[in-house]
């Protein structure tokens, strides 16, 4: 065992009671596959056993808080707990490293204040809930378009063929970058965010891919503006001067990142559920009123992003030290499955009416795509619901949950009538 988690099970216990010594709480593995599949009942037994902050030393070591209470208040730590590195695995430094720039690669989300509060402020008014209405009849039309690529096979890949589809469509529509390349942005985020968390040179390799590409877009707006979020973040100022070039670079890095991964697993657990679950697919086609509610409470079980901080400095915080560098998974999932705060955790409940869940997290990073995740969401569900009301799944087995950073699964294979 080593010196960290000595300190969390010997001298230091967490609130709530001194730590058996199990796996879980001394050595969980966030890639595990009985992990990726059910994290729910690790994060129950963490709680229940008075362990509600494990640690493991793998992947270069990290903390898991369970508990909503303690999710709130790590949020809320800055400038203690830094968002500069927020990848959950350790990277060799080169990789995480800000440019050198010295802008941050994918501001706001990997900055801290006061970088974070004005690249955010540059962000925000093209994600409110008026300007992604704008996106909503695109996206009803995109969702018929697929459904009618595979409706009449009877089957299909509801992640593959849909899902995945999806998100990187309407951010390229946004950003005003070729739709044509979607199957590139997949392979590209991908590589960036699930296959590249275990091979370092892979992730680089298409953080560069990504980078290059921005940066001619950024070059071609400066000097032919469009009808776009990329022109209209050239035009953007902070303190009377437009935003330089890599800030914008990284920011259109970020929501092609953060806004494409997120957002199809949302909606290819959703669908992993009403395929694998008869009486609430039954209940949403009688009831097709409950999709506000539903839409939240599937955020809320399948939240699919974890983030992370790292101790800027020897930080105290329930009975543990967090030393300086320490990494923090920020387990938002894991909170919106605390009993103390959501009644029946364990239960998907399509008319849950308190449900103040943080699958967008909490405080100064809280998404600010969220009004977007929220519109492409709602509208594939009903629009699938709309043309194919049974399915179900055609081999539980084969379906793959990727996991880590983010959570959802990546094959559905479904029969429908
Ligand atoms: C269901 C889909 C989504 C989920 C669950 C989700 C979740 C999250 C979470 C948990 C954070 C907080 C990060 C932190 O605390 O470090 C975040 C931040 C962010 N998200 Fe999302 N997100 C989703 C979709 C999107 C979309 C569609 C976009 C837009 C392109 C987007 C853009 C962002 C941005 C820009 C931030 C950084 C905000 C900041 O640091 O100030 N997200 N998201």
């Amino acid at each position: 065992m080593t010196d960290t988690a000595d300190a969390h099970t010997d001298e230091a216990p967490a609130p709530g009671g001194p730590c058996p010594v199990t796996d879980l709480a001394t050595d969980y593995d966030m890639f595990d596959p009985d992990y990726l599949r059910d994290p729910f009942s690790a994060w129950a037994e963490l709680r229940t056993e008075g362990c509600p902050i494990a640690h493991t030393e793998r992947y270069g070591g990290s903390w898991l808080p369970t508990r909503y209470d303690d999710l709130q208040a790590l949020a809320k730590m800055v400038p203690e707990l830094s968002s500069k590195s927020p990848i959950v695995i350790d990277m060799p430094d080169a990789l995480v490293k800000d440019d050198a720039t010295g802008y941050n690669a994918a501001a706001p989300i990997s900055a801290d204040p006061p970088e974070q509060s004005w690249t955010r402020r540059a962000l925000l008014p093209h994600f409110t809930p008026k300007g992604v209405m704008k996106d909503r009849e695109y996206t009803e039309r995109l969702c018929h378009e697929l459904i009618d690529g595979f409706i009449d096979d009877g089957r299909c890949d509801a992640a593959v063929d849909y899902a995945q589809q999806i998100p990187p469509r309407v951010i390229a529509r946004k950003l005003g970058v070729d739709e044509g390349m979607v199957d590139d942005f997949i392979e590209w985020v991908r590589g960036v965010l699930e296959l590249g968390l275990q091979q370092p040179e892979l992730r680089a390799k298409y953080r560069d891919v990504i980078r290059e590409f921005f940066a001619a877009e950024v070059a071609d707006r400066r000097a032919n503006p469009k009808d776009d979020l990329i022109t209209a973040l050239c035009q953007t100022e902070h303190e009377g001067e437009l935003l330089p070039d890599e800030v914008v670079i990284g920011m259109c890095n970020l929501q092609l990142v953060a806004g494409i991964d997120t957002t199809w697993s949302s909606i290819g657990s959703a669908l992993w559920h009403f395929a694998g679950n008869e009486d609430d697919r039954r209940r949403m086609v009688a009831e097709p009123e409950l999709w506000d509610t539903a839409v939240e409470e599937l955020l809320r079980f399948y939240a699919p992003v974890t983030m992370a901080r790292n101790a800027a400095e020897d930080v105290e915080y329930g009975g543990i030290t967090f030393k300086k560098g320490d990494k923090i998974l920020m387990n938002f999932p894991g909170a919106n499955h605390d009993p103390d705060h959501f009644e029946d955790p364990h239960e998907v409940q399509l008319d849950r009416q308190r449900n103040r869940h943080v699958a967008f997290g909490i405080g100064i990073h809280r998404c600010a795509g969220s009004n977007l995740a929220r519109m492409e969401m709602e509208v594939a569900l009903k629009t699938w619901f709309e043309r194919i009301p049974e399915f179900t799944l055609s081999d539980p087995d084969a379906v793959t949950w990727a996991g880590g950073q983010v959570r959802g699964p990546r094959i559905i294979p479904v029969t429908f009538g």
